[in-house]
């Protein structure tokens, strides 16, 4: 196979914003040739607007003409469109999370093992150049010994689209936002085997009438997901995550905070800074980093194009990302239970 045929199921924001351009600026390996969303109208619209020659009313047409898919739904369909492209010999490329509960991630594993075809999740923060230098730093800190994760905006739940929407998203700010975070850290620890989970989810805030939001407005009374998060979180190798998430917290201003202290060094990913003691001081290696959100969609799409085209090696591969959903679930079983989730 000279070139990737590309199918695109869901065809909103995030499709036309980042996946879409990324492919359509690697025309020498992957042409776009379908599209199918639910909405048949927003369909049609994109494949005019990025000149994209076919349209489905049902993915399972869709995919007789593709090698592979990106998926771009609402959470609650990842599991369902991935199990039956795989089925159908297609590869897939699912927006994040994996899937809403394990359960649906293990059956998608599955899938794509019998199939023999490749899954990987957009988890595109480990395509940052700060998260890729940080990944090579970490060979200089040493065993890790305790993880920080603050991800966290001031006052900016989404008002638009189906975030707030449990039974589509299956929760909020964690598993829509603090996904990315866990997938991060995970990935540059080499994907420590959890143990114990304890966590509290909160969302008094978005639940009480006329407050203060910077990203739009949503209703108080439907909201039914988590707006802030706290874990702590224990591994296998003795390490131990410091976590927290949330779309509204009452801080002076956002913050994104993913450090690694390990036991010859530490390293901080946001700004890049790595920390040793070195020549009898202490010393600190910093560097500013500019990210490109196009180049990092771009290595994101090159790297699964080029995977399915046998070139490349998944960076994202399902069996990491399924660790991500299993902390996902844990933090909302432990705060729904006010008990720790202990992994045999
Ligand atoms: N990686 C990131 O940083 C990032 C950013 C935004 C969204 N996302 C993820 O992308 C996914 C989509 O988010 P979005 O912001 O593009 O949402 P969106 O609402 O803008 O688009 C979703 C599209 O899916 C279509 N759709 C819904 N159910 C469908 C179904 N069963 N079959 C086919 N089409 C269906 C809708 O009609 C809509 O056009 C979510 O999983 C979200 O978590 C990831």
């Amino acid at each position: 196979m000279s070139k990737l045929r590309m199918g695109f199921i869901g065809v909103g924001g995030i499709a036309q914003s980042r996946h879409i351009p990324a492919y359509l600026s690697m025309p020498e390996k992957v042409e776009i040739v379908a599209v199918q969303d639910l909405n048949q109208a927003r369909a049609e619209e994109a494949a005019a607007k990025f000149n994209i020659p076919q349209v489905y009313g049902d993915y399972h047409d869709l995919f007789k003409v593709v090698d592979a898919v990106t998926i771009c739904t609402p959470n609650k369909f990842h599991a369902e469109i991935s199990i039956a492209a795989l089925e159908a010999g297609v590869h897939v490329f699912c927006e994040k999370p994996m899937a809403i509960t394990v359960a649906e991630c293990e059956r998608m594993l599955e899938a794509s093992d019998k199939a023999g075809k490749l899954l990987s999740i957009a988890y595109h923060y480990r395509f940052m150049e700060a998260s890729r230098v940080a990944k090579l730093a970490m060979e200089d800190i040493g065993d890790p010994l305790v993880t920080r994760v603050q991800a966290l905006r001031r006052r900016k739940v989404p008002g638009w689209g189906v975030f707030t929407n449990k039974d589509l998203q299956g929760g909020g700010s964690l598993i829509d936002w603090g996904c990315h975070f866990l997938d991060l850290s995970l990935w540059l620890l080499d994907g420590p085997k959890p143990v114990e989970v304890m966590g509290s989810t909160y969302n008094r805030l978005s639940k009480t009438p006329d407050q203060l939001n910077d990203w739009g407005a949503f209703n108080h009374e439907t909201f039914d997901v988590d707006d802030h998060v706290s874990a702590y979180i224990r591994f296998e190798d003795g390490s131990s995550m410091i976590f927290e998430c949330s779309w509204a917290a009452n801080i002076k201003e956002d913050t994104t905070h993913v450090s690694i202290s390990g036991v010859d060094g530490g390293v901080n990913v946001f700004p890049l800074e790595i920390h040793q003691p070195k020549y009898g001081t202490f010393m600190t290696n910093a560097v500013t980093i500019e990210e490109d959100s196009a180049q990092v969609g771009l290595l994101q799409a090159q790297n699964f194009v080029e995977s399915c085209l046998g070139e490349a090696e998944l960076i994202c591969k399902p069996q990491e990302t399924l660790k991500v959903t299993q902390i996902i679930e844990a933090i909302y079983s432990s705060s729904e239970t006010a008990s720790s989730i202990k992994f045999s």
